[in-house]
């Protein structure tokens, strides 16, 4: 049925390692044009093709580079986006008009069972609706684009497993370059190919001057229905600063807490994301508590933007719309 509806032309939503996709027909520039109706999404921000093997990379782009071949081995499946020249077949829609295409093999059993199926590349962004957080369960993706598209493929509880979307990388250019941070980290891709470069984006605003490299960055995300405030700083010191905004704040607050800090918060509303120690347990909760936290202010603990410290420092300070207090 789901291979059905792709051939078909329609739009589907599917679990994968990292977040849920909105999947259509990657070489169909109708199909694809369903996907940004559906999330409301600007035209100007490209899609990843998700593929299954890296002959239909080679046929994707233009060639395979030696770096995409090794990442590829230690990577593939797995959550990390490869940014290269796209071939002529790729439709313009895919791409935004950029020369070059996003992929993906993810590391997901109904993901890959789909894409060995249809025999196409699906592109797929996260099957939220533009702006909100990206959906880590079925659910998320039912509240967002119910009405919108004709099915979801709902996984089980371990879909999702990461929380946060991939880490994507452009091998355009001499060096690398970072342009979303996820669960393979800098250091990981770094070790496997050498240096590479981060997009001065990832922990700040975008200037205009970037906006051309990393489109996915201009617009905004994550947003939940509260304000968002992040304190980052030493551990216990930014959670006594916390403390001291929860009491001051008129309104309901919400802690996003680590189980380090957590006894810190006794008698405070709080949710224990994770560890301070794995910043890969905070990324797992960080979009299911944005999007159920019921408050009108949200307080979260920065952690060290190092490792998949990251890739979830980059979703919280975009999540707050860079409302940082660096103590
Ligand atoms: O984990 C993921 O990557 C999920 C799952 C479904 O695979 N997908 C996802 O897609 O997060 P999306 O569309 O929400 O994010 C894709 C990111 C955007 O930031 C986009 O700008 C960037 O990849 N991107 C795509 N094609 C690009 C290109 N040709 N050049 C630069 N950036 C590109
Ligand atoms: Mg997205």
């Amino acid at each position: 049925m789901a291979v059905r509806l792709l051939r078909r032309g329609a739009c589907i939503a599917f679990p994968t390692e990292t977040v849920y996709g909105l999947g259509a027909n990657g070489l169909d520039a109708n199909a694809v044009a369903k996907i940004f109706a559906a999330k409301g999404r600007p035209a100007n921000n490209p899609l990843i093709l998700h593929i299954y093997d890296l002959a239909q990379a080679e046929q994707l782009w233009t060639e395979l580079p030696e770096t995409a071949k090794k990442l590829a081995t230690l990577f593939w499946p797995g959550p990390l986006t490869l940014v290269y020249t796209a071939a002529t077949v790729v439709p313009e829609i895919v791409r935004a008009n950029l020369p070059t295409v996003a992929l993906r093999i993810p590391d997901h059993e109904i993901a890959l069972a789909l894409l060995r199926a249809a025999k196409l590349p699906i592109a797929a962004p996260s099957a939220n609706s533009s702006g909100k957080p990206s959906p880590t369960c079925a659910a998320h993706v039912w509240e967002d684009l119910q009405g919108k598209i004709p099915l979801i493929l709902d996984g089980d509880a371990a879909s999702c497993r990461i929380g946060v979307e991939s880490t994507v990388l452009s091998l355009c250019g001499e060096v690398p370059t970072l342009l979303r941070p996820g669960a393979i980290t800098r250091e990981m891709i770094e070790a496997a190919i050498g240096e590479i470069r981060c997009s001065p984006a990832l922990l700040q605003p975008l200037q205009a001057a970037e906006a051309a490299e990393s489109p996915g960055l201009l617009h905004r995300h994550y947003a939940p229905n509260c304000r968002v405030k992040v304190i980052v700083g030493d551990a216990v010191r930014a959670a006594q600063r916390i403390c001291e905004l929860y009491e001051q704040a008129n309104k309901r607050c919400h802690i996003a807490a680590t189980e380090e800090n957590a006894p810190l918060y006794a008698g405070k509303k709080y949710t224990v994301l994770g560890s301070r120690a794995k910043p890969e347990t905070l990324c797992a909760k960080l979009f299911s508590l944005l999007r159920e936290v019921d408050c009108d202010l949200l307080l979260m603990e920065g952690i060290e933007a190092e490792g998949t410290g990251l890739a979830y420092m980059n979703r919280v300070l975009r999540a707050a719309g860079f409302d940082v207090e660096y103590i």
